[in-house]
């Protein structure tokens, strides 16, 4: 088939059905008979939602069962009050007994060499990790770690052994700049690093120790560096210790310690509207009941299942649904260290064949890349394993759904779109397959147990299809607990805007049906690639170059990216004559050193002024238009200086 068949069957398909019945095979062991039975239970959980956590925190292992189920002191909200549990237990020792032979990762480098590690070997490894963190470096509950590693299973060991010990782990996605990383490991007082000394990605080697040596050199709080050797010539410098020496002489079984329900799992840094990024604070027991809860009934685990998410463990998704969620269930993932599309455009579709992968989560960039890569990339291997596919991270358009269902799931697999961020912890909106019907483009509706309402500016809930605010009405387990370091922050951000509820910064409207429709963010924070930056994080680096006077940063709807980066910048006269072509690769390179590749701008237009208001505030609005080549559209009647939006030509 060629794309402009398949792409006219598409078309019809969108035409004829909107809707899509659920497959009678997934009424499954979610523990839902049947809709009607969901139905209730679902409006129960809205009228009552601690009532549905309580029960479904019952499946995990607890060493003492907790006495308070939730207490609201505005904003800052607990579970499971005096509850001890200890999340490696659950992920790990829970599931010997009854499947020790079970693998947990099947891993697949770039070349196509594979290890696996069965749930024994994986515990038997964190193990031996969690001793010798404790008997050698003398690591302790609430101390902080830092991961910055490429996707290998050495990544989830570590996380699980700082987990099982209560040290926090906070992982910094190993594509960000070593000033990046700096900051996070800074902000968080991370006494050790784990790395590794290279990755590879799309046929190249990435040198990762040297990132790290360059942050480490000015994070005193770093007393260890631990280097997983891919390449048995690297040498190691002062403080650096080998993984594999460090762990050899340590006994492969380790008894967990019960932790707090609220003990803090782990940080992740974040983009948010203003300056540095911001340290998400995650809990242990909430944060692992809901992502538990979310896999098990959204991914519709069953035993002999091989689940695979292509995100990253520097993500929310990598540490919710690569890790903690699928590990508590007991299911089995596949994780590649490498590029989707390389050395090929079918790479994934080979692997899916390969290991025969029956859920695929991803995110609709990728999935928008394969769509242009072509069909034949696609039909070319069965896919008959697959019997579920999942979204996550942007809107993804009904086109794209489409192509999805109909060219990857052969018309029979779900498509469970879910929407969630790295605050939230776990999915609060999406399908339950073979329960929800599905409308392409839509998450649908909220999960049982969360209460999400659309509201306008006064707080007040939307009518049915008009445009508004997301917004959550009651704390759920896995909401973040707060900012690190920044409570205020925490306040402002999220419970300031409307009182009493949680603000998503997500645009949205509910259609009659009750169906979600979200449109992304309303506030400076842009989604390329479903990867999450700040247009001030971006300006910022931009005016730390010596030649930048001021600079705009603005997100432009991009056909595969979702958004793509536009940066306005005025350059400082510096009396020299002004190269532009030369400049902007400057930047750009600036830019990537400041914060990483992915906020490398896809365009800089340089201007002489930039449009502002009389009280100084730059007018993004107007810049958005520009930057999609739209008329300058709205009222421009408070701008100060209406005519001087004048672009410099390069
Ligand atoms: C933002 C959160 C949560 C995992 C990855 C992103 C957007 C996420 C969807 C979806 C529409 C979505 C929102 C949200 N988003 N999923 N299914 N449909 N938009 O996490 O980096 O914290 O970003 O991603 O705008 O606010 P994140």
């Amino acid at each position: 088939m060629d794309n402009k068949t398949s792409k006219s069957s598409i078309e019809t398909v969108m035409k004829e059905t909107r809707v899509f019945s659920p497959p009678t095979e997934f009424t499954s062991q979610a523990l839902i008979k049947d809709s009607k039975s969901y139905q209730e239970l679902w409006e129960e959980s809205q009228k009552n939602p601690e009532k549905f956590w309580q029960k479904e925190a019952e499946s995990l292992h607890w060493f003492e069962k907790w006495h308070t189920t939730h207490e609201w002191k505005e904003p800052f909200s607990r579970w499971f009050l005096g509850g001890k549990i200890n999340v490696a237990y659950n992920c790990l020792d829970r599931h010997l007994p009854t499947q020790k032979d079970k693998l947990a990762y099947i891993w697949e480098g770039e070349d196509g060499s594979v290890r696996t590690l069965t749930f024994q070997q994986l515990y038997e490894e964190v193990s031996q990790l969690a001793n010798a963190l404790e008997n050698k470096l003398g690591l302790k509950p609430g101390d902080t770690a830092a991961i910055y590693m490429p996707l290998v299973p050495e990544a989830i060991i570590a996380m699980l052994a700082c987990a099982r010990i209560g040290v926090a782990h906070s992982i910094v996605f190993a594509g960000f700049s070593s000033l990046s990383l700096k900051d996070r490991v800074l902000d968080a007082d991370c006494k050790i690093i784990f790395t590794a000394d290279l990755g590879y990605r799309r046929g190249q080697t990435l040198d990762l120790k040297k990132i790290v040596r360059e942050a480490v050199a000015e994070c005193p709080s770093v007393q260890t560096t631990l280097i997983l050797r891919r390449d048995p010539t690297t040498q190691l410098s002062k403080n650096e210790i080998d993984w594999n020496t460090f762990v050899a002489d340590q006994s492969r079984t380790h008894k967990a310690q019960p932790f707090d329900s609220e003990h803090p799992l782990f940080y992740l840094y974040t983009s948010g509207t203003t300056g540095k990024p911001k340290g998400i604070v995650h809990s242990s027991g909430g944060y692992l009941l809901g992502v538990a809860t979310t896999a098990k009934w959204i991914f519709d685990l069953k035993d002999q299942d091989i689940y695979w998410c292509t995100a990253d463990i520097g993500w929310i998704t990598g540490h919710s649904y690569v890790v903690y969620g699928l590990l508590a269930n007991g299911a089995t993932s596949l994780i590649y260290e490498g590029a989707p599309m390389h050395p090929q455009a079918g790479r994934i579709w080979e692997i899916i064949d390969k290991h025969k992968v029956t859920i695929l989560y991803t995110a609709p960039t990728a999935i928008r890349a394969f769509m242009r890569a072509g069909d034949e990339y696609v039909i070319k291997h069965s896919l008959k394993s697959l019997r579920l596919l999942g979204s996550v991270g942007e809107p993804i358009n009904p086109e794209a759904w489409m192509w999805y269902h109909q060219i990857v799931g052969k018309g029979k697999c779900p498509i469970v779109d879910t929407w969630w961020q790295t605050e939230t912890g776990s999915i609060l909106i999406s399908p339950i397959p073979g329960v929800t019907p599905l409308k392409p483009g839509s998450a649908t509706r909220p999960f049982p147990g969360i209460v999400a309402d659309i509201v306008n500016e006064e707080g007040k809930t939307c009518a049915p299809n008009e445009g508004g605010y997301l917004v959550i009405r009651h704390p759920w387990p896995s909401m973040l607990r707060t900012l690190h370091k920044n409570p205020e922050r925490y306040k402002e951000g999220y419970w300031s805007r409307f009182k009493g509820l949680y603000f998503t910064g997500d645009g949205a409207h509910r259609d009659e049906q009750g169906y979600f429709w979200i449109k992304g963010r309303v506030d400076d924070v842009i989604n390329v690639s479903g990867h999450r930056l700040g247009t001030m994080e971006i300006e910022s680096a931009l005016v730390s170059h010596p030649r930048v006077a001021e600079a705009a940063v603005v997100g432009r709807p991009d056909e595969l990216k979702g958004q793509s980066i536009v940066a306005f910048v005025t350059p400082r006269d510096s009396g020299e004559k002004l190269d532009i072509k030369i400049l902007v690769q400057e930047l750009k390179a600036h830019v990537v050193n400041e914060i990483g590749a992915l906020a490398r701008p896809d365009e800089i237009k340089f201007t002489k002024t930039l449009p502002k208001t009389r009280s100084g505030k730059i007018m993004r609005r107007l810049l958005k238009d520009l930057a999609s080549g739209k008329e300058i559209s709205g009222d421009t009647t408070t701008l100060e200086n209406p005519g001087l939006i004048e672009i410099i030509e390069s």
